[in-house]
């Protein structure tokens, strides 16, 4: 097993299949599944986000998770010199090296805002270790919380703390440890959400929290709606980036891109909705909860479960350092494209790279750790007005969530369209059958099919949003 899989000697290769599921599992699941699905499914209006998330997953996810393997497998390159190469051996622009940087410049976005609610995570340990969400009600839940994140020092100390984890992770190269821990961590927080789903729905009203997921109220639907999901789709994924991209460049040539996709999209898909059951059903229980909570969700709602059970205690430190692990595990490879391409592109020790590009990130941080508390105020909006239409491009955000919006509802998304037009129509079918030559002819059809169809459709979606006219045009379908 490689200490550096990001690396880009091209000569070493995971160990085995599931060393790779391992790292890409560990990469996509994180704080999006367990704080972000719950909180944007809550802001969104529950089922019909759910529903669009879902199709997201297996029509765009699926493919493009498949894409990004086979583009680092066939490469065996960092994620820019892997679009470089595959461009040029198919006859085309070079340049195509720029969606493995928009790559570089969004972990660099995402792990600014990542670091924060991970170091709020990490606060929580210690909260839980001090036993303070014994007999918890909401109101002390609202107030650890709001005291934490209200408070720029404490909340900035924790994103430090968190910040430095990950990158002496990364200078270091302790990564295969990372899989070592990967392996018991998965199974274990799966199996602590299952039992807070189990005593969310004695403690709560499971029946309307599996209502309001499952059963989509259409009425909910917008153009936010749609590219809330989508967005969520991506990032939980950890898509359109390059991260699994540059993980893809260590696969063993024996191992089948299909099934190790399906693997972790399903791992991935499963620990989400498995968060929102654990969580929807005491949001209806409290009165004093409202599921448009936002980013605070989790934080809020969690402790009141561990607070009335036997041995919450010990179960909340658990849980909550499992997130932790869980977080950095995710985190490691957004910093990863960061650091790979200070390496190889500007010829930077690979300790150094680490240094330089964790303290930029973390200082771009403080404006988020600032947007909760000096800043929440702070609004941007821009709406310019082209002859008698008013385009609104941002509508009152703060910080934190332009950042977030930037990464989520265009980078992202933006990137995967671009994967999914290369490998359709870029790459040479050649290579591309190859990678998938160890399925079923139809595989590759049915690939190749989604690929060809999700980037201009895609495209479109997003265009259509930017202008503002999405909206418009729900209303017409009479959807909205
Ligand atoms: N998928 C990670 C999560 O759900 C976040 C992430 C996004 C990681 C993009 C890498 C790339 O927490």
């Amino acid at each position: 097993m490689p200490s550096q899989p990001a690396s880009t000697d091209g000569n070493i290769y995971w160990s085995s299949r599931l060393a790779f599921i391992l790292a890409a599992t560990g990469s996509a699941v994180g704080l999006g599944n367990i704080w972000g699905f719950p909180y944007k499914a809550g802001e969104n209006g529950g089922g019909a986000f759910v529903l669009i998330y879902l199709a997201c997953v297996l029509a765009i996810g699926l493919p493009i998770m498949m894409s990004e393997i086979l583009i680092g497998r066939h490469t065996r390159k960092n994620p820019i010199q892997a679009m470089e190469r595959m461009a040029v051996q198919s006859g085309h622009s070079p340049r195509w090296r720029w969606v493995g940087l928009m790559g570089v410049g969004a972990g660099f976005l995402i792990l600014s805002f990542y670091s924060v609610i991970g170091g709020w995570a990490l606060a929580y340990v210690f909260r839980a270790l001090s036993g303070d969400f014994a007999e918890i009600t909401p109101t002390v839940a609202n107030e650890v919380f709001n005291s934490l994140v209200g408070d720029p020092e404490r909340s900035m100390a924790w994103h430090t703390l968190f910040m430095v984890a990950v990158v002496l992770v990364v200078s270091k190269g302790v990564n295969s440890g990372l899989e070592r821990i990967i392996k018991w961590l998965m199974p274990t927080l799966f199996v602590i959400l299952l039992v807070l789903v189990g005593i969310a729905s004695v403690m709560g009203d499971y029946g309307a929290a599996v209502n309001y997921l499952f059963n989509p109220d259409f009425s909910k639907l917008n153009s936010e709606v749609v590219v809330a999901a989508m967005g969520q789709a991506f990032f939980s994924l950890s898509l359109g980036l390059g991260a699994i991209m540059m993980y893809g460049a260590y696969l063993p040539d024996h191992a089948s891109v299909a099934k190790t996709s399906l693997a972790i999209v399903g791992a991935d898909t499963a620990v989400a909705l498995i968060s929102g059951l654990a969580i929807f059903p005491l949001v209806f229980a409290i009165p004093e909860m409202t599921t448009a909570e936002g980013p605070s969700l989790v934080f809020k709602v969690l402790p009141q479960i561990f607070g009335k059970i036997e041995g919450g205690g010990f179960v909340s430190v658990m849980f909550f350092l499992l997130l932790v692990i869980a977080a950095i595990t995710s985190a490691v490879s957004l910093l990863e494209p960061v650091v790979s391409w200070l390496v190889t592109q500007k010829g930077m020790a690979r300790d150094r790279a680490s240094h330089v590009a964790g303290f930029a990130i973390w200082f771009l941080g403080l404006g988020t750790v600032l947007s909760f508390s000096s800043w929440s105020d702070e609004r941007l909006t821009i709406a310019p007005r082209i002859g008698d239409r008013i385009f609104v491009l941002v509508d009152g955000k703060n910080f934190f969530e332009i950042v977030e919006f930037l990464t989520f509802s265009l980078m992202l998304p933006l990137g995967g369209v671009m994967i999914a037009y290369f490998v359709g129509f870029i790459a040479s079918m050649k290579a591309t059958r190859r990678q998938l030559a160890d399925s079923p002819r139809a595989v590759y059809s049915t690939w190749l099919f989604m690929v060809r169809n999700v980037a201009p459709i895609l495209g479109v979606i997003i265009l259509l949003n930017m202008l503002g006219i999405l909206d418009s045009i729900f209303l017409w379908l009479g959807l909205s």
